[in-house]
């Protein structure tokens, strides 16, 4: 197989490096890639907006297979344009990719088939009536702007002048764009939050094992949202009894209510859940893997990730082949200074090499650029660090050990990913 993966983020860099290890696997491509990712695979500049180009880029490259990361372009349309030309891509149609796409589309979807997910104060496109809501409510609340906003649109608050402030970034001075052109406004609900994915090919259905991301930027659950600072993975994450529930309740609902409304769903669906004490509810769709728990869940994966996702695309998956070590895993990412907000890019790293040669450890590259001799920062988050082991903690450990040894101007990362967890937690990790 001749495989193109498109993106240039960690969850890229580690599909490639897991595809990488598929014997069917004779060509692999990342589009645009980064300066790590051109280690396993040849990187192609592109517009990952550019639906069409990409599909030109398909066809000129001949693969056999096309797997897309990010959101932009499947909330575009690129397996639309695809099929139109028989071309194999996994990832869900435009359709459907307003899951993700448009957060009100995924509520109202939500709420008229029953799944549980926190209930709402209304959906705005003016700012004076979102702050006369706010007169009403109890707090905390969460605001989400509609639309994609790179992982900025959601703000959970208590603060009236906080909130007042997000309104008046993405309603009046239209700072996301578009994405923030109408703004729901929803309960905030207290629980642990689980990122819960599945593969379908609109058929069958193959959950992956649960992870657990960490959103905000500082120790403890303090500081701003980020696109995610570190995730884990580990076999006793939820218990049989709470997998069980979150397939009852949510994921087998929720493919029934796709197939109702004639919505032929194929590729990842990412649930973003809230482990209440009431029970899991859906805090968010996404149309495609997580990053950077792929970082992670790419190091407990036991069988050959093409051989899968091909089976996916042919309507063939057989989610008994989906088979995963009972090692834990992490990812712990190192951002640039300054990220979520903005930040220097340029920055020399030092000492890849040796954290790479130390055992359990792959580094995946978020965002880095390369010359011939040296990496370079250019992103906000810039590397993932993983390490599997046989626990958790051995695993945190090597991790850290490994993070020890890179160096970049302004590094920044948590120091607790995946410490002082136990296994299906139902108190509040983070409001
Ligand atoms: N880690 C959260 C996300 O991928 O959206």
């Amino acid at each position: 197989m001749k495989i193109l993966v498109i993106g240039g983020g960690g969850r890229e860099h580690a599909l490639v490096w897991k595809l990488r290890q598929s014997p069917s696997v004779i060509k692999l491509w990342c589009a645009p890639g980064n300066g790590g990712i051109a280690q396993d695979a040849q990187c192609i500049p592109a517009d990952t907006a550019d639906v069409v180009g990409l599909r030109q880029l398909a066809e000129q490259l001949g693969a056999d297979l096309t797997v897309v990361g990010p959101e932009q372009p499947l909330v575009g349309g690129i397996a639309d344009e695809f099929a139109a030309h028989d071309l194999r891509l996994v990832g869900p149609n435009q359709e459907c990719a307003q899951l993700e796409g448009s957060k009100v589309f995924a509520k109202n979807f939500l709420q008229r088939h029953r799944i549980p997910t926190p209930g709402v104060h209304g959906v705005f496109d003016r700012a004076a009536d979102a702050r006369l809501a706010l007169k009403s409510v109890t707090w905390p609340v969460v605001l989400k702007a509609d639309g994609l906003c790179a992982g900025k649109g959601v703000l959970v608050t208590s603060s009236r002048d906080e909130a007042n402030a997000f309104i008046r970034s993405t309603l009046e001075m239209r700072e996301f764009g578009d994405g923030g052109g109408r703004l729901l406004i929803e309960e905030a609900v207290a629980g642990t939050e689980l990122s819960y994915i599945v593969l379908t090919d609109g058929t069958h259905v193959a959950p992956l094992v649960p992870a657990r991301d960490h959103k905000r930027a500082l120790d403890g659950d303090r500081g701003p949202n980020t696109g995610g600072m570190g995730a884990y993975s580990r076999g006793d994450l939820v218990s049989q009894q709470l997998e069980r529930q979150i397939l009852d309740v949510i994921v087998s609902p929720t493919i029934a209510a796709l197939a109702t409304e004639k919505l032929a769903y194929r590729g990842f669906l990412y649930f973003g859940l809230m482990l209440t004490a009431e029970g899991p509810q859906v805090l968010e769709f996404n149309c495609r893997l997580g990053d950077p728990e792929t970082q992670a869940l790419v190091r407990r994966m036991d069988f050959d990730l093409a051989e899968v996702l091909s089976a996916a695309v042919e309507g063939r998956l057989e989610p008994t082949t989906m088979l995963w070590k009972s090692d834990a895993s992490i990812c712990v990412v190192m951002a640039s200074a300054g990220y979520p907000g903005n930040f220097e890019p340029g920055k020399i790293i030092s000492g890849l090499p040796e954290a790479c040669g130390l055992p359990r450890i792959a580094v995946f590259h978020s965002g880095t650029r390369s010359d011939a001799n040296m990496y370079y920062t250019c992103s906000g988050r810039v590397l993932g660090v993983t390490a599997a082991a046989k626990n958790l903690e051995d695993a945190r450990l090597s991790a850290y050990k490994a993070l020890q040894s890179i160096h970049f101007a302004g590094a920044h990362f948590r120091s607790d990913i995946g410490a002082g967890l136990r296994a299906a937690p139902m108190t509040a990790e983070r409001a």
